[in-house]
């Protein structure tokens, strides 16, 4: 499965969230695909929140427990108010941290990175029974049918906080360009009007622009094509606990595999605000089809 040619993760030897810590500036890493990953780099719980890695605290309903920013609102968590409120506390711990490595690493991003929702997924991956379009242990780009970017990024800071010691288990994949290679001249535009339609009808929370539908087909492609999953080149990733890992998920072809207790932040930055636009999806995109992606 493993192949040689796929080599995207950059690791790091920093032991610090905060501001004086070993890595800063490596904007260029991460806007070409590669996975930041930071194996000394854990998140310490407190005594007192060791309690909440255990499956009992999601509600069942949702797939991961989160907050929903700028509120800091708890979501898909079920307990008594004292102890949500700890559980709030932790995950909100957790988005600070993440913010300041971010900015960090990233500091031409400073006043542009917005706070995306923070999720807890205390659940194994194994266990979760899915369509295959939402089955992200198949190797996939994020994409969402209900909430288009329009060529805002998705860039996430993930921990592994597991306290028995089993790994995150990912698979990465090709790169972006190539990815996009594959499947772009099967892919038909969308048809004249159905953007506008499906955001009046609530089925999109905003227009489904064209870039939006060619990441949409890309992710449904990857996932319903058995013979990329198989084939494709691919590399195995394991992130022992107490690793910390960073990557733009709309860029990254990954899958996860397996693994239990995570901690995840996304943030959104607008394409332009990147050192290098022209690395970004829109920009591949754009160039390989000719043609703008955000207008009508
Ligand atoms: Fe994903």
């Amino acid at each position: 499965m493993a192949d040689a040619g796929v080599d995207v993760v950059r690791e790091y030897d920093d032991r610090s969230w905060a501001e004086d810590g070993l890595t800063r500036a490596v904007e260029d890493v991460v806007e070409s695909g590669h996975v930041l990953a930071f194996p000394h780099l854990a998140f310490a719980l407190a005594d007192a929140e060791r309690r909440f890695l255990d499956p009992r605290w999601a509600d069942g309903k949702a797939k991961n427990v989160s907050l929903r920013w700028p509120a800091g609102e708890l979501r898909g968590a079920s307990g008594e108010p004292g102890d949500l409120a700890a559980l709030q506390r932790m995950i909100a711990r957790y988005a600070d941290r993440s913010e300041t490595l971010a900015l960090r690493l990233f500091p031409h991003y400073r006043g542009q990175l917005r706070r995306g929702n923070t999720s807890f997924r205390p659940v194994d991956v194994a266990g979760r029974v899915r369509s295959w379009r939402q089955d992200d242990t198949r190797l996939h780009v994020d994409a969402f049918p209900s909430n288009p970017m329009q060529g805002t990024r998705l860039l996430r800071v993930f921990c592994n906080v597991n306290p028995s010691g089993a790994a995150r288990r990912w698979r990465v994949g090709e790169p972006f360009e190539a990815h996009a290679r594959r499947y772009l001249d099967a892919i038909q535009r969308p048809l004249p009007g159905s953007a506008w339609l499906m955001a009046a009808a609530g089925i999109t929370k905003r227009r489904r622009t064209e870039y939006d539908h060619l990441m949409l087909q890309l992710h449904d492609r990857a996932k319903a094509d058995a013979e990329f999953q198989r084939s494709s080149p691919q590399a195995r990733v394991d992130f022992a606990p107490g690793t910390t890992w960073v990557c733009f998920s709309d860029q990254v072809l990954h899958a996860a595999m397996g693994g239990q207790h995570m901690l995840e932040q996304t943030f959104q930055l607008d394409a332009p605000h990147l050192a290098q636009p022209a690395s970004a999806p829109l920009a591949i995109l754009e160039r390989l089809t000719g043609r703008a992606l955000l207008s009508a």
